[in-house]
């Protein structure tokens, strides 16, 4: 049975103090929700990691993520954060190949291979997004570019690494535009990437695989795109700073 994951992407937002009460809030929501068979994350920047994790304590289902791992192990990297850090202080998740990273810093299929690596050897469930700009989908052509994203970064892996690997498609006209996918082109991606991870790993294990579908998605959209056979929950960007939001996109399955 493929897990339902809801995971929350602060990105580069809110100080120490927004996120405590962020965080303590949701924490609280989802206890009196007693939201049961959804994994929810929560993905904040580095500084917010080890006081978000002391927050979430041993709260069911609500698990640390972040938003980005170095490719290395460990040495001379300024800066950089590895994923033996992450996991060292409860870190469960980490997202890889978001496309904000892929644009802004330049992180190519082959670099994102390495940090997928670095999360699997250190019991990291990658978060591995993919996703088409707005020219390739009115090409038409967003299916095998989305395709190729995936072939280049993890078809070199085992199919029992990649059954650890949780996949985010984020169409990137739709992030922070308000413009979300319909739930129909939702859809039609992750059946498209379902079955081209099947052609790789067998379908079995592609069945197995969860799907999260992100870009815009908000309490009023969420019940719709999560109610679509391939989509397993969403990545949430501006949502997710918002406790109620976040927590009625948990409660949307
Ligand atoms: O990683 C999730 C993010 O890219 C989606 O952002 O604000 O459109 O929900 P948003």
């Amino acid at each position: 049975m493929r897990k339902k994951i809801v995971a929350g992407n602060w990105k580069m937002n809110l100080n120490f103090d927004e996120g405590q009460k962020l965080t303590s809030e949701i924490v609280n929501m989802l206890k009196d929700e007693n939201v049961k068979d959804v994994s929810v994350v929560l993905n904040p920047p580095f500084p917010h990691l080890y006081p978000v994790k002391k927050l979430i304590g041993d709260t069911p289902n609500l698990y640390l993520g972040s938003q980005n791992c170095s490719d290395k192990a460990s040495g001379a990297y300024t800066g950089e954060t590895s994923a033996g850090m992450l996991a060292s202080f409860g870190a469960k998740f980490v997202i890889l190949g978001h496309s904000e990273r892929r644009e802004y810093f330049k992180e190519s299929n082959e670099l994102l291979t390495a940090k997928t690596k670095q999360a699997l050897e250190n019991g990291l469930t990658p978060i591995f997004c993919c996703g088409e700009p707005l020219e390739i989908r009115e090409a038409g052509t967003h299916e095998a570019y989305v395709t190729q994203q995936l072939t280049e970064s993890l078809f070199g892996f085992s199919p029992e690494e990649m059954s650890k690997i949780v996949i985010a498609y984020e169409p990137i006209w739709a992030i922070g535009t308000g413009k979300t996918a319909s739930s129909e082109q939702a859809q039609e991606m992750h059946a498209a990437i379902r079955k081209h991870l099947g052609s790789k790993f067998g379908q079995e294990l592609a069945n197995n695989i969860s799907i999260l579908y992100g870009g815009s998605c908000n309490p009023s959209n969420a019940q719709e795109i999560f109610s679509k056979p391939d989509v397993d929950g969403g990545l949430i960007g501006g949502a997710s700073l918002k406790s109620r939001d976040f927590v009625e996109i948990v409660k949307s399955f």
